[in-house]
This record gives structure tokens, sequence and C-alpha cells, in this order.
């Protein structure tokens, strides 16, 4: 797995970081499309659901990361090594993968 300092030096220390919920991607029906890949059972409301428990469980100690500075290897290693520092419930942190999984697969970035 690649660490996020390799990414961050490839990707440019001013794209890592989001200043504030507004600049996080929302997800949209193409994002649940892709989702369904892994997961059938996915709906847009989890995955907003998510983006909302991200936003409350993960800014408070340091500003959001894109989901696209990281793979899917790399945000399960990440979310349950934060897990304890943010009192995540298991709902929470099942929604929080999930949002930041599939929004890193979006084609682009975000
Ligand atoms: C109680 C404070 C706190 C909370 C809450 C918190 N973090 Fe962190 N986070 C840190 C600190 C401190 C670091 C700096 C690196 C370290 O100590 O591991 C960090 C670093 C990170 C990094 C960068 C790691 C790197 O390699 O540079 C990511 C990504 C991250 N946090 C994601 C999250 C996510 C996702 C959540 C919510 C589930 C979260 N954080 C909640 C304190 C927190």
């Amino acid at each position: 797995m690649k660490t996020l300092l390799q990414y961050s030096a490839s990707i440019g220390a001013a794209s890592l970081l989001l200043a504030c919920g507004p600049g996080l991607a929302v997800p949209a029906d193409g994002d649940v499309t892709r989702g369904r890949q892994a997961q059938a059972s996915l709906t847009l409301e989890e995955l907003n659901r998510g983006r909302a428990s991200y936003i409350a469980k993960c800014s408070g100690c340091h500003h959001l990361y894109a989901p696209s500075v990281l793979d899917a290897e790399g945000w399960a290693h990440m979310v349950s090594e934060m897990r304890e520092r943010s009192n995540l419930t298991h709902t929470d942190e099942r929604a929080i993968l999930t949002y930041l999984t599939v929004m890193s697969r979006r084609p682009g970035g975000s």
C-alpha cells in the first residue's frame, strides 16, 4: 500500500486537504451504481449518511481529507486507526468507510 505521504508528494499537498464540508464530494447516482459492484444493497441515502458522519466525526482534529487521496485498502486502514480517536459506533464506521471507499474510485477524482 502506498502511504499518504507518497500520495501527497505525487498529487501536491494543496489538493490533499479540503477546507470543510462544502468542498467535499457529494454522492450522486453514478457513485451508487459503481458502489453496487462491491455492495449490491448500497443506496444513495447510505452514501449521504457516510458523508455526513465523515464531516461530523472526522473534522474535529484536522481538515477533512479528500476521498481521492487514498484507495479502498488505505481507507480501511486509516478509518480503523482513527476509530478510537473519533468515538465511532459500528454504524458510523461502516457508513464513513463506504462513503470514502466508493468516492475514492470516482473517475477523475473529486
Ligand atoms: C481526536 C482527533 C482526531 C480525530 C477525531 C480524527 N483524527 Fe485523523 N488524525 C489525527 C492526528 C493527530 C493525525 C496525525 C497523524 C497521526 O497521529 O496518526 C491524523 C491523521 C489522519 C490522516 C492522515 C494520515 C497520514 O498518513 O498522514 C487521515 C487520512 C485521517 N487522520 C483520517 C481521519 C478519519 C477518516 C477520521 C474519522 C473517522 C479522523 N481522521 C478523525 C487526529 C484525529
